[in-house]
């Protein structure tokens, strides 16, 4: 981490988790455990259990974010969700371009794309995921594949727009499955990212925006990829459900 020139944040990624009773109880049980904390604290949390979590989190250090995100301000998109709803609702952040929708739901580089350009014109704070399968890596292509697709996902984006950017690197081999990466393949691939961003911005804006890295880092593993100069804090997903657990991680962003 580098906090000299950028904000070290810590994310949660519920996923498919929780009903909104279990939400206000999981916010009430974190909000003293990460009260204080010198980073910024986000739970990402499904469009349901939004209206709890905003309830929940209020006056308290824990911001909200959504999961997604429709590029169209309106229409027919039946069970989608526009940028515009969700700020109605209090959300400040919201997860673009995960692996698990990346896989499952046919998002593509051009959809996060168009949908981090639709958060940023309505204010959000857009994380968006890049990451490489195993394959990819083992032919060799994670530079190039992190690097396509940060720049694919910040196309059009303007140098100011890029101040409510994060990206988080997130391995798909490591997601959810234990399987984390080395501090140092971390490092590596956020590394990348960075010069993606340096590519298109120039190194010393690159040098201010927050790249997470995601992918099974838990309580135990926290600090040592945090220790790391380009790992500016994490998108959690396993951990994010367990109080304890994700108040070590946002005490291990905190240092
Ligand atoms: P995990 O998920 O921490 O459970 O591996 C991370 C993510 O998918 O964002």
């Amino acid at each position: 981490m580098n906090k000299a020139t950028r904000k070290a944040v810590i994310a949660g990624n519920w996923k498919m988790n929780k009903t909104p009773a279990e939400t206000t109880a999981l916010i009430n049980e974190m909000k003293p455990l990460v009260a204080g904390a010198d980073c910024d604290v986000v739970l990402c949390v499904p469009f349901v259990d939004i209206a709890a979590a905003v309830e929940a989190a209020k006056g308290s250090n824990i911001k909200i974010g959504a999961e997604n995100v429709h590029f169209k301000a309106s229409g027919a998109y039946t069970g989608e969700v526009s940028a515009e709803m969700l700020t109605a609702c209090g959300v400040e952040y919201v997860v673009i371009g995960h692996s698990e929708r990346r896989q499952y739901f046919g998002e593509t580089d051009q959809t996060v794309n168009l949908r981090t350009l639709a958060a940023l014109s309505a204010g959000l704070t857009a994380i968006v995921c890049v990451g490489e399968t195993l394959e990819q890596r083992e032919l060799g292509y994670t530079e190039t594949l992190l690097k396509y697709q940060t720049k694919m996902a910040l196309t059009n984006v303007s140098a100011e727009q890029l101040k409510n950017i994060i990206i988080a690197y997130e391995p798909v081999w490591a997601i959810g499955t234990g399987v984390t990466a080395t501090a140092e393949q971390a490092d590596e691939g956020n590394g990348f990212v960075r010069e993606a961003i340096a590519e298109m911005f120039g190194k010393e804006v690159s040098e201010t925006v927050t790249v997470q890295y995601g992918g099974s880092m838990n309580a135990k593993n926290a600090d040592e990829l945090l220790s790391k100069v380009n790992v500016d804090g994490g998108l959690i997903g396993g951990a994010s459900l367990k109080a304890e657990d994700f108040s070590v991680i946002v005490k291990a962003a905190s240092k």
